[in-house]
């Protein structure tokens, strides 16, 4: 097959509706360097991109100050319903400060603003009328560095359930479910009650991801997920997200690159706080429509 047409004109965003040769040309492209993920053979996000999935949310024209100082520039990106979205780039350019105005995180830090849209449900997120608090139930988040309360691994589960009054019965059940659906279960199931920071680092990682699912989030957010852990959690952590996007929408910040090839389908590449390219993953990294996404994979910066 003829390789696709790329019109260097057209945002990509547009180009990548036309799904049909999307597949073809996905399913017949050779990794060009062998990663880890075809030794292992284990995760293929090509296999499960879903080129029409909807927007979950559709950012639109993001600017954010800190102060005076500008770190984002109208940053528009669509973050595709039960897909995983990586954000790359060298550091400093951004990708946190991004994931934070997705659940109005930033709003923490005093003299920020933001402008422009992310549209979820219908609503602007950064509309003065959203309930941040519902906000960021529904959309969660992950840290870079495993930040259980010190608290029992049952209570740091329940945490955000006993805040919204539910019955012993209903959270242990889900407290169970959400130690299932993290992975971790098997792990502590007999252990509940002692002190989640005796955790490892890993466990104490899929902890946080538990806490985040208790309360039923649609979105998670991940900022560089693995960056404190070992090869061997950091890969059951990836193993993780391939099985969680299968009911919710994930963005993670990865300074890793062939992390992001192992567990996303789109990529966004940002520099100095501006997005410089967002394609599928595969497309992204084997044919960079722009000279600093093919300087940055390649290595040259960074
Ligand atoms: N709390 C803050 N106050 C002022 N500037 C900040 C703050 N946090 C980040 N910045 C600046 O914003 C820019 C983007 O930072 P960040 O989003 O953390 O980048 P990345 O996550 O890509 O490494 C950097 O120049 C950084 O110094
Ligand atoms: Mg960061």
């Amino acid at each position: 097959m003829e390789q696709p047409h790329l019109d260097k004109q057209q945002p990509v965003a547009q180009q990548i509706q036309d799904e049909t040769w999307q597949r073809q040309w996905i399913s017949e492209q050779k990794p060009e360097v062998e990663t880890e993920q075809s030794v292992m053979g284990t995760f293929d996000p090509t296999k499960t991109l879903n080129a029409r999935s909807e927007n979950k949310i559709d950012v639109r024209n993001v600017n954010f100050y800190y102060g005076s100082k500008q770190a984002l520039y109208k940053v528009s990106i669509p973050l595709r319903e039960k897909q995983v979205t990586a954000l790359i780039g060298p550091s400093g350019c951004g990708k946190s400060t991004f994931l934070r105005t997705l659940n109005r995180m930033n709003d923490l830090i005093p003299g920020t603003r933001t402008e422009g849209q992310a549209i979820f449900d219908g609503l602007n997120i950064y509309d003065k009328k959203t309930d941040v608090v519902l906000l960021r139930q529904r959309i969660g988040m992950v840290f870079q560095r495993p930040n259980p309360f010190p608290k029992s691994i049952f209570e740091n589960v329940a945490y955000g359930l006993r805040i919204q009054g539910h019955s012993a019965k209903f959270i242990k059940e889900r407290v169970e479910e959400s130690l299932r659906n993290a992975a971790l279960w098997d792990e502590v199931k007999d252990r509940l009650s002692i002190s989640a920071l005796g955790l490892s680092g890993g466990q104490q990682q899929r902890l946080c991801i538990a806490r985040a699912l208790a309360v039923e989030p649609e979105v998670i957010l991940m900022d560089e997920p693995c960056s404190a852990l070992d090869p061997i959690a950091t890969l059951k952590i990836e193993e993780l997200i391939t099985e969680l996007v299968k009911d919710y929408t994930i963005i993670i910040v990865t300074h890793n690159m062939q992390q992001a090839s192992r567990v996303s389908h789109f990529t966004g590449f940002f520099l100095t706080g501006t997005l410089i390219e967002y394609a599928p993953t595969v497309q992204l990294f084997q044919h960079p429509s722009q000279k600093a996404t093919e300087d940055y994979i390649s290595g040259r910066f960074g």
